[in-house]
């Protein structure tokens, strides 16, 4: 058994922070997205890990400084490869497949298969999470032995989805995001799979969205008459995809958090519930109320932070009040008088109060950025 991990694509929905990152590794409780995937992959025992990656694309950007418009080369392959290495520090050992463009699921699937070398394989989406892991249903398609496996799971919005049509435990429809869809089933970002899937990749034509979709695969599978078994999960999984998904995934990694102390805090300090502060990070004069983190090297200051925030390394917040939120590294947070909260903020973002004359907002954002002033 092998997996197949994808790690390309646009992350068009968490935009502008996806113009500089790949979404897969965007942070969650401050691990990556890709990191909770990788750790159940090797969780289920398996060890040769395929992870599809895409070509460096260019973009126009303000720069960091001038605010002046500069083509960027956003290599999210180069960032994946940095952060995942060889795989051993996850016990994997990793082979990077190269994408040429987003031509969809099931095209990943089908560059991947001289790598398969005939093994079957479970296919994870890099920026969904399942809480419970993934061991319970690798042990399941072992035994059972379809020819292949789909993860299904209740949403709200399920035209945002591939979505299943079952009669009892049958699969007998799938329909990628569809208009009018015939269930509240939508398709988890994993699946398992048997070789057989190649033949059903080779067999499809693209979609309108003008991707090989995995979901035709599967259903073409179904029409030749092959078993496709379904598994609905009852525990939480999430499709990071948007940044609402992303914040909630924070709150319930977060809810499982333990109180570690490793920074400095003074005595003027209140701390409350499940707080981990790393290494470095200095904390004055200020109100904790978890579960919430901290990264290292942080400078907190005059400060109230509610539950369900995590501030990734470097962070510096002074005389502001936060909660259910993620702030990338470095970036500052000073005298802004009302609470920030559901928010996404990037890397080196600086928000602040200025007093220079016109009183005004002065935005400087990046493409698809969105501000919300009360
Ligand atoms: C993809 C699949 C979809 C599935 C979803 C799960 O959608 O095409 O069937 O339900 O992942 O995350 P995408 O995120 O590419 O829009």
């Amino acid at each position: 058994m092998k997996a197949l991990v994808l790690a390309g694509g646009r992350g068009t929905r968490l935009r502008p922070i996806t113009h500089t990152r790949a979404k897969q590794l965007v942070p969650v409780a401050n691990k990556p997205v890709l990191d909770f995937g990788l750790e159940s992959i090797a969780a289920a025992g398996i060890k040769e890990v395929g992870i599809i990656v895409s070509d460096p694309r260019e973009m126009l950007q303000p720069d960091h400084r001038t605010g002046e418009l500069i083509t960027v080369l956003v290599n999210s392959q180069a960032e994946i490869r940095a952060a995942v290495g060889d795989g051993s520090r996850f016990g994997l050992k990793v082979t990077y497949i190269e994408q040429e463009a987003p031509l969809g699921l099931a095209h990943a699937v089908k560059i991947s298969e001289e790598f398969m070398a005939g093994d079957s394989f479970v296919m994870y989406l890099g920026d969904n999470l399942i809480k419970d892991g993934i061991t319970h249903f690798v042990r399941e398609f072992e035994a059972e032995k379809p020819d292949a496996q789909i993860l299904l799971a209740q949403v709200s919005r399920p035209w945002e989805f591939g979505v299943a049509e079952l009669q009892g435990e049958r699969v007998v429809r799938l329909e990628e995001k569809p208009k009018q869809p015939k269930s509240d089933l939508a398709l988890v970002g994993v699946y398992l799979f048997t070789s057989s899937i190649f033949d059903a990749v080779r067999a499809i034509k693209p979609s309108p969205r003008g991707e090989l979709e995995i979901t035709d695969a599967i259903q073409h599978m179904i029409t030749t008459g092959q078993n496709v078994r379904s598994h609905v999960i009852r525990g939480w999984w999430k499709d990071t995809g948007r940044v609402e998904d992303l914040l909630e995934a924070n709150r319930i990694v977060l809810a499982d958090l333990e109180r570690r102390i490793d920074g400095t805090v003074d005595a003027a300090t209140i701390i409350e519930g499940a707080v981990e502060i790393g290494e470095g990070t200095v904390v004055e004069r200020s109100h904790l109320r978890g579960p919430l983190i901290i990264g290292c090297n942080a400078r907190i200051s005059d400060t109230y932070i509610g539950p369900f925030t995590a501030l990734a390394d470097g962070v510096q917040l002074q005389r502001c009040e936060i909660e259910h939120s993620i702030v990338l590294d470095r970036s500052e947070i000073r005298d802004i008088a009302s609470r920030i909260e559901s928010s996404l903020i990037g890397r080196d973002v600086v928000v602040t109060k200025s007093d220079s004359r016109p009183r005004a907002h002065r935005l400087m954002l990046g493409d698809s950025s969105r501000v919300e002033l009360a």
